[in-house]
């Protein structure tokens, strides 16, 4: 493999040969035709055509090597933006994007939630208090579970079923915590599901924040305590 400094080395050596091997040059007037079409490496744009110069060889020379420059430069420009870009996206691998379609099909489909875990002082199903519903669960993914004190680790999700008094579930409510979603009360994205996963509502519901709001040392977490 050819990284592209590489490959810029090589292009410039063939040059510079063919230049000083090509008869033509020490002429007056001479071209450089034949030394710039030798001279095409895949930094040349498609479009470009070797250029009749005349008498200063310098000129052509600094000339050329501005033009190979800003080339080397913007491909390196764009190679850095777009590895930064994979990596940047990399480290959220697989995380959905804070919408209710996206959370829905991860936590049903990619990372099922049934397949978590409960907090240790949380285990199974609860009595709850209002507005939840009677009964309820609370799961919890490793990230949330491997926070050893709040904040949560981005990425964590909770998920509470909620149960009427015959045991039918009847709503689905989630926090998930999001890099810079909401840096003022916690990045926690929140959404009310129905079981079929309908959402509403969604966001950064102030009924929701409100609540939840009034544990925000314990990062708006009210079944778990963290020591
Ligand atoms: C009236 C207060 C109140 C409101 C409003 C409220 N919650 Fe809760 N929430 C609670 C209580 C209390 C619990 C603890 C479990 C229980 O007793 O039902 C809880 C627990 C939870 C849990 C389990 C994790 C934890 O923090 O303990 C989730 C997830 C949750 N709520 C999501 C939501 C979402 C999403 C909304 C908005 C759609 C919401 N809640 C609105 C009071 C509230």
């Amino acid at each position: 493999m050819h990284n592209p400094f590489s490959l810029l080395c090589m292009n410039l050596l063939t040059h510079l040969r063919a230049c000083s091997l090509n008869p033509k040059n020490s002429a007056q007037g001479a071209s450089y035709s034949l030394g710039f079409t030798h001279w095409r490496g895949p930094f040349a744009s498609p479009g470009w055509v070797p250029q009749k110069v005349h008498d200063d060889r310098s000129k052509v020379l600094r000339k050329g090597l501005g033009n190979q420059m800003k080339r080397t430069v913007m491909t390196a420009g764009l190679l850095i933006v777009v590895v930064s870009f994979l990596s940047g996206s990399l480290t959220h691998a697989g995380m959905p994007g804070p919408n209710p379609a996206d959370l829905w099909h991860y936590i049903t489909k990619v990372s099922p939630y049934k397949e978590w875990s409960f907090w240790p002082d949380h285990q199974g199903i609860q009595s709850g208090r209002a507005p939840h519903g009677p009964l309820y669960r609370v799961y919890v993914n490793d990230r949330a579970l491997n926070s050893p004190r709040p904040p949560v680790k981005y990425g964590s999700i909770q998920v509470k079923e909620s149960y009427n008094k015959a045991e039918r579930l009847i709503a689905i409510t989630v926090m998930y915590k999001v890099p810079e979603y909401n840096p003022k009360d916690g990045d926690w994205f929140w959404v009310k599901y129905t079981p079929k996963g309908q959402a509403k509502p969604f966001g950064k519901p102030a009924g929701c924040i409100g609540c939840h709001g009034t544990r925000v040392r314990n990062d708006f977490i009210l079944v778990h305590d963290f020591r």
